[in-house]
């Protein structure tokens, strides 16, 4: 029988309303998109009322907190799942949920409605702080900053009382570093060499570390859950991943180094560890597909029932092998190498890595976390896809995909006329977006960017709706 709305635990309760603002935060983001992908086709759609400055940086805001929202539910799921005890302090938790969500809308309206300010510190204090994909303004960030600060309290002091694993572990030393990263995105520095120095170690660190150990520590419990991995395997397989993903992505970081005038000598660091990074995706990539092949092989030889007990979230698994690979691993290395990034930096290749990498690495298993959630809270044994959960999947991965692709032929027509043909000068730039190339490749972002936010709807249907699929197996 179907149960309503009935999660074994209260902070199983506090992560779906952390994923339900992270869905509406992900239609938000995919709006945005689109505003910004118009107006690179028609310069003056909404010119004066939501200029391409304000909407490109909603659109990645939103991005980014919502991942950072469904992050945090993740956390909240997986918690009393994997300590076997309720989370303490839950009350609080849920009020520290209402407090963020409401600093987060006030954010969003200033962004809308009064979007810039005077050149001093009333700005910085109230506006924008104007430092890319972490532009919310000082009094939020330190919001910010008390929020999280709660929520590793109650992570840490559930951890403490209940029951030890991997996973927790992993994730609990995660999560510090993750929140005391953000610090060194917060002070203020008039040099922008230095700004920026500082401000990589949020954005790269967080990306290409944190966040990718949190991926795979969530992939572990993932795989447990929906194939019924072995703990010990996946186990083994985080720790490997996470000493593999600090060793590379930290001194990766060089790869942001090479134009901002920091010393010469990150051209050799970046270069050779930056390049080393895609061998944990790999990883990562096997550690799915692996794990999911063998406790299929292992079960269909014991004769026991070898259906996954979640098929949408294990799609999405899947598609997170592939996509982190891809997008991060194989269109990051694209360009790391300095030989290669001096022609290719801040052309529409970048925008092509940063758009299947986000996605591909991110997105990919947060969605896989919203299906088990669901599956969750109806006490449903085994999920079953519906036609939504498919056509979600199809169409915002063939969107996302697509995207890249034309991304990456712009890019490749920047780095061809632009940069090798013309130069690299301001005039060189101009001609290069005025050729067919660029044009073409502008179109069929925004038709693929469409094709995704169909997607999306089909997506947002289905959580609703998929758990009254009658092919539903119930405990
Ligand atoms: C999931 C992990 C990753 C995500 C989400 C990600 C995302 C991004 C984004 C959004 C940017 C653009 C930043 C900006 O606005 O300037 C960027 C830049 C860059 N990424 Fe990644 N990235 C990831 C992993 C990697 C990996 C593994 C590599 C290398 C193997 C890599 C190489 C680079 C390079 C070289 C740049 C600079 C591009 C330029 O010079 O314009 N990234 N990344
Ligand atoms: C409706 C679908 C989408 C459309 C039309 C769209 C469009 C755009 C546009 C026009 C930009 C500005 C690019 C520039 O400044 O040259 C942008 C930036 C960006 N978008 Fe999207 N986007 C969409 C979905 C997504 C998704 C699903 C993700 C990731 C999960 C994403 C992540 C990003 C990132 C990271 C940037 C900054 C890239 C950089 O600085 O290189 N977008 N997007
Ligand atoms: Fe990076």
């Amino acid at each position: 029988m179907q149960r309503q709305n009935s999660y074994k635990y209260e902070g199983q309760k506090l992560a779906s309303w952390y994923f339900t603002v992270a869905m509406i935060l992900f239609g938000a983001q995919l709006l945005l998109g689109l505003v910004v992908a118009i107006q690179f086709i028609y310069p003056s759609f909404l010119y004066n009322v939501l200029d391409f400055s304000i909407a490109r940086m909603i659109h990645i805001n939103a991005m980014v907190v919502w991942m950072l929202y469904a992050m945090i539910g993740a956390v909240y799921y997986l918690l009393p799942e994997e300590t076997g005890i309720e989370v303490v302090g839950v009350g609080i938790a849920k009020l520290l949920f209402w407090i963020l969500t409401l600093a987060v809308t006030v954010v969003v309206l200033v962004y809308i409605f009064i979007q810039v300010g005077p050149a001093d510190d009333s700005t910085i204090w109230l506006i924008t702080e104007g430092r890319e994909y972490i532009e919310a303004p000082r009094w939020a960030d330190i919001g910010i900053v008390v929020v999280v600060l709660g929520f590793l309290a109650n992570t840490f002091l559930t951890s403490m009382k209940g029951r030890r694993t991997g996973i927790m572990t992993v994730i609990l030393s995660d999560m510090i570093a993750l929140a005391g990263l953000y610090l060194a995105g917060m002070f203020f520095t008039d040099n922008i060499s230095m700004d920026q120095y500082w401000w990589w170690w949020v954005i790269h660190l967080w990306v290409e570390a944190t966040w990718e150990v949190f991926v795979g520590a969530l992939a572990a419990y993932g795989l447990i859950k929906v194939v019924g991995a072995n703990r010990q395997i996946v186990e083994m397989w985080l720790w490997i991943e996470v000493a593999m993903l600090f060793g590379s992505g930290i001194l990766g970081l060089g790869h942001h180094y090479f134009w901002i005038g920091t010393p010469e000598y990150w051209w050799e660091i970046g270069a050779l560890f930056s390049a080393l990074e895609p061998l944990p995706l790999v990883g990562m990539f096997v550690h799915v597909l692996y794990d999911w092949g063998k406790e299929k092989g292992m079960k269909a030889a014991t004769g026991e029932d070898m259906s996954s007990n979640n098929t949408p979230a294990l799609m999405w698994l899947v598609s997170n092998g592939f996509g982190n690979f891809l997008g991060a691993g194989i269109w990051g290395f694209f360009h790391t190498l300095p030989q290669v990034n001096i022609y290719t930096h801040g052309t529409q290749f970048t925008a092509a890595h940063g758009h299947l990498a986000f996605f591909g690495a991110y997105a990919t298993i947060l969605i896989a976390m919203f299906y088990i959630a669901v599956q969750g809270k109806h006490g449903i044994k085994k999920l079953r896809a519906t036609f939504a959960s498919k056509m979600a999947i199809f169409l915002i991965t063939f969107g996302v995909v697509g995207m890249t692709i034309a991304l990456t032929i712009a890019g490749y027509e920047q780095v061809l006329i632009a940069r090798a043909q013309l130069g690299g000068t301001w005039e060189a730039y101009f001609t290069a977006q005025d050729q067919l190339w660029m044009a073409q490749a502008m179109n069929w972002r925004l038709i693929m960017g469409v094709v995704t936010t169909v997607g999306f709807f089909y997506l947002a249907k289905d959580l609703l709706t998929i758990s009254k699929n009658p092919e539903n197996v119930y405990e």
